[in-house]
Order: structure tokens, then C-alpha cells, then sequence
């Protein structure tokens, strides 16, 4: 069964920023759906439906991003194919527009996992991904939202996400075509404030993004530094695998650990083998929307 989730990030969503959510992940949804619908395979969806998240400047990925410390857009990424858990990952980007295609093109063209910074960015113009002027990732809203916290030496990020004020707006997706062929994508600028350097779970294989055709794929939103610890990602296609495929257990699961053994806070979407759905968070709101062959309308919220 052709099956497709998205989601684009978990958090205290204010009210005004709802539709443009809801929106961001139907309008990906819908690439990615027409891929897959069309015999595409599983990594075209999944690299469309994060292109799609990167370039809407709703969400903390691509253009849009949180700055770091010192004012700085800095992007990571990931992918993985379940059929050969061959996986490619960046981070530490400043002057690529969609992280997922650098990524993509890790897992497609090298021998490597994770590329970063200054290597990142040599092997991308190298593979014909376009570098941009780091400025061209900044917005004025992100711009703003880091001049207001500049000074206020209390501020730290888990504390942001303690107090459910930590904007976490990654983006990912998973998806399995008609050949039985799972992929799944996660990109983000990390969390807001975050030192220059900084590397969260997003790009990390097992923590933000994991796909295995025999068992499911996941896709991470939250407090990086939390997933990194409880290994979020193969922590819930362990729980899958345990508990014979149900993805909505698995998920809710996890967040009970990420909770209990981390204090971390963020969501989680989740794909078992046979295109069934799983998603949990323990933020006030996720964005998220699925859909597969059994539906006749999407899914969407946020
Ligand atoms: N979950 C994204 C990050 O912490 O970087």
C-alpha cells in the first residue's frame, strides 16, 4: 500500500501561525502524493516533500530558519532508504537552499554518511547543488525573534522547551511506494539560539530519521539534544519491531521515554511495514498530515 506522512514540527504553534502549518503540509503532502500515486519511487516522494517544507518559510528548515548565536543560519539534514539502509546526511550548512538534496546526494554519490560545514558544501558544488548567499536564508520574523533574546544571558533552550516556548518547526517525511520501498527525510536550522556548531538529532541516522523496510521508517521533531540521548528515531522501530508493527504504540511509547528518561519534549511520525500511521508528541500542538491508498482525503492539522 502507497503510504505518505509528513510533518513540520512540534510546539507551542501560536494560534495566528496554524493555517500556514496546516498549509505547509498539504501542499508537500500533495507533491509527494502525486509521486507516489504515479509509480515514483519512495526517495523521490520523501526528497520533493521535504523541498517543499525547506522552501516554505513557515517552518525551521531551508530559508526561514532559526539563527544561531551569533545571527548565523546554520541547516542539517538527513535520509535514509529502508530497502539498503543506505543513508546520507549534512549538517552544519550555511549556503545551501535545500539541505535534503545535498543530503540525497550523500547517500546517492559517496561512500560517506555525514558530511559537514566547509566539506559539505565543496561536495555539493562539486554535485551540481547550487550555493547561496548565507544571507538569502535569513528572514526578517527569525531576525527579529533573535534580536529580542540578545543580552538576556538566562536564556537557554531547554528551558524554552521546559516551558513549552521553544519554536521547533523541523520538517520530515516518510514514505513507501508500490514496490514495498521505504525512505524517510528530516530537515532543520536546529534550535533557536544554538551555539555556532551546534548539531541536534536531524541529521543524526537512528536519532532523527531512521527507515528499514522490514520494520517501518521515522521521522523526528523536537528538542535535538534529548532525541540524541534516548536515540529516538531506531529507538521507535525497536519498539516497532518488538511489538509486531503497531506504529501508533511504538510512537507513544517513545515520547513516554524521551520524557521520562531525557526531560525532552518534541513529536514523533512513524510508518510500520504495511503503510499504517503512528504520531505522538508531548507539545501542545504538531503539524503533521497523511495520507495512503485506503483514504480518499488527507489527513491534516496542526
Ligand atoms: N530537532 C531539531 C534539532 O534539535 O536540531
Amino acid at each position: 500500500m502507497i503510504s505518505l506522512i509528513v510533518h513540520g514540527g512540534a510546539w507551542d504553534i501560536p494560534d495566528d501561525a496554524v493555517e500556514a502549518h496546516r498549509k505547509g503540509c498539504s501542499v508537500a503532502l500533495n507533491i509527494g502524493w502525486k509521486i507516489l500515486r504515479s509509480g515514483g519511487s519512495a526517495v523521490d516522494a520523501v526528497e520533493q516533500v521535504v523541498r517543499s517544507l525547506e522552501d516554505d518559510e513557515t517552518f525551521d528548515a531551508g530559508r526561514g530558519s532559526h539563527l544561531n548565536a551569533i545571527g548565523q543560519v546554520e541547516l542539517d539534514a538527513s535520509i535514509m532508504n529502508g530497502r539498503s539502509l543506505r543513508c546520507g546526511a549534512v549538517a552544519g550548512l550555511h549556503c545551501i537552499r535545500n539541505p535534503i538534496s545535498l543530503a540525497r546526494k550523500v547517500m546517492d554519490e559517496s561512500e560517506h554518511v555525514l558530511l559537514v560545514g566547509d566539506g559539505a558544501e565543496r561536495f555539493a558544488s562539486e554535485h551540481d547543488i547550487e550555493l547561496c548567499d548565507p544571507q538569502d536564508l535569513v528572514t526578517m520574523r527569525e531576525r527579529e525573534r533573535w534580536s529580542a533574546v540578545q543580552g538576556k544571558e538566562n536564556f537557554t533552550t531547554k528551558d524554552a522547551f521546559r516551558h513549552q516556548k521553544a519554536a521547533s518547526d523541523t520538517v520530515g517525511a516518510v514514505a513507501l511506494d508500490k514496490d514495498g520501498n521505504m525512505c524517510v527525510g528530516t530537515s532543520t536550522g536546529g534550535t533557536f539560539n544554538k551555539y555556532p556548531g551546534r548539531v541536534g538529532d536531524s541529521p543524526l541516522i537512528g536519532c532523527g530519521t531512521y527507515a528499514d523496510n522490514e520494520v517501518g521508517g521515522v521521522s523526528t521533531t523536537g528538542w535535538g539534544e534529548a532525541m540524541i540521548k534516548v536515540v529516538m528515531a531506531k529507538t521507535v522501530i525497536d519498539l516497532m519491531e518488538a511489538n509486531g508493527g503497531v506504529a501508533q504504540v511504538a510512537a507513544e511509547r517513545s515520547i513516554e521515554i524521551l520524557k521520562r528518561k531525557a526531560e525532552g519534549f518534541g513529536g514523533v511520525i512513524v510508518m510500520n511495514a504495511r503503510g499504517q500511521f503512528g504520531i505522538a508528541y508531548n507539545t501542545p500542538r504538531m503539524a503533521r498530515a497523511y495520507i495512503n491508498a485506503e483514504m480518499n482525503e488527507p489527513f491534516i492539522a496542526a
